[in-house]
């Protein structure tokens, strides 16, 4: 059984006692509530009982589930073990069914931050590494840096541990502030292949959906003869760090699962020139066989009490790569040119910030209201000239 191969996350159990019979008795405990793999902090555990035979006697309590075997130098109840000596314990340790086994990036040369360049050492790691996987064990390198790092430094150390054959890398950063917090966790994000992958499928979706309406736009214009409907399309991804804050705001946690939830990763922004435009591509995009209408909130009929104007639309298109389908949600908001301008004078003015002027909202309600009595009159001037070109 192996860590790193598996898709899913698997439910590990971390154990840290002082005798055998406290570890079997939580061994126990965690089988019957569903344990699926053990991590064993041998750091508590005394020297003189992590023998392979015990050790041996103790995993076999854990019912053929992967092992996890960590033993730190730092909290170690053994401070004297040198790690010549800590090499042997793992070892012993792979021999009596471990699976997985912790090795410090400064291992065989303590250094800060828990990574070492030291050529002698990194060689060292390598062929102990080599001999871990030659028994078909694989390796956890672990960086206890303990401080705020930029993510470019993670990704060396990551790159490092990578390099020295490490299976599984492990990076313990802090962060000190909710800026720090935060870049931490879009770091965490952008690097995350299962991420990638699902951006990769928004934008795909988001291209999808900007092609059919640049098509309905020139098919419109040049067979019924009228004025072009679309005056601009803005396509967006959700960046990471604003998808981070609408999980937050939403009390969902940051897992893939979560941000698939969200059904306004990718959005486009469909600014038309008049009101009976917008309408009409919403109609002639929903007539589309695979287009399937997932909500639909107008605020053009409805406005917000903040006078915002746009007709939002959540649909599911599909997308279709080499070898895979989706249906995939896409937010497309139509909106006619008057009603941007509002919107993003408005926005760059106050949405979302955290003050509220009473006035401020007031005026700026007023110029949304003006604006859309400005759009229902250009809207009338050009049903005129259509019915007297008729
Ligand atoms: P979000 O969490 O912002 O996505 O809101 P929501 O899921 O409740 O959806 P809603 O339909 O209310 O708004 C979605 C989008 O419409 C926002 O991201 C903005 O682009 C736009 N929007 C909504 N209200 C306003 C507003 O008062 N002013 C401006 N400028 N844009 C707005
Ligand atoms: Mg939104």
């Amino acid at each position: 059984m192996f860590f790193s191969k598996g898709k899913q996350p698997v439910v590990t159990v971390m154990l840290k006692a002082r005798t055998k019979e406290s570890l079997i008795d939580e061994i126990k405990r965690a089988i019957s509530q569903g344990a699926e793999a053990f991590g064993f902090q041998a750091e508590e555990f005394d020297r003189e009982f992590r023998s392979y035979d015990n050790l041996k006697e103790i995993f076999s309590y854990m019912e053929g589930k992967p092992i996890y075997y960590t033993d730190y130098r730092r909290g170690n109840k053994c401070p004297e073990l040198s790690d010549e000596a800590l090499c042997d314990e793992l070892m012993t340790a792979l021999r009596a069914g471990a699976s997985l086994i912790d090795i410090p990036g400064d291992f065989f040369c303590p250094s800060q931050g828990e990574i070492t360049t030291n050529i002698d050492a990194v060689k060292k790691q390598k062929a102990f590494i080599d001999e871990i996987h030659k028994m078909g064990g694989e390796v956890l390198m672990s960086s206890h840096v303990l401080k705020y790092i930029s993510k470019e430094s993670v990704l060396t150390i990551a790159r490092l541990h990578k390099e020295r054959g490490a299976d599984v890398s492990k990076i313990v950063t802090e962060a000190n502030t909710a800026e720090e917090l935060q870049e931490n966790a879009i770091a965490i994000l952008e690097n995350l292949e299962d991420f990638q992958h699902l951006m990769m499928c928004y934008n795909a979706a988001m291209l999808t959906v900007k092609t059919k309406l640049d098509i309905l736009n020139i098919e419109l214009t040049q067979e019924e003869r009228r004025l072009n409907p679309i005056e601009a399309i803005h396509c967006r991804l959700k960046e990471p760090f604003s998808i981070i804050k609408k999980l937050e705001r939403r009390h969902l946690p940051l897992t893939i699962q979560s941000i698939g939830e969200l059904t306004d990763i990718a959005g486009l922004r469909v600014v038309c020139s008049f009101l009976d435009d917008l309408y009409l591509l919403r109609d002639y995009l929903l007539k589309q066989d695979d287009v399937i209408l997932v909500a639909e909130k107008d605020y053009i009929k409805q406005p917000k009490a903040s006078g915002y104007r746009s007709l939002h639309l959540i649909i599911q298109v599909p997308v279709y790569l080499s070898t895979k389908r989706y249906e995939l949600p896409v937010e497309v908001q139509f909106r006619t040119l008057a009603m941007d301008l509002w919107a993003s004078n408005e926005h760059k003015l106050c949405y979302k910030q955290d003050f509220e002027d009473p006035e401020v909202a007031e005026a700026l309600k007023n110029c949304a209201d003006a604006i859309a009595k400005v759009d229902l009159a250009m809207q009338k001037i050009k049903d005129e000239l259509t019915f007297q070109a008729l």
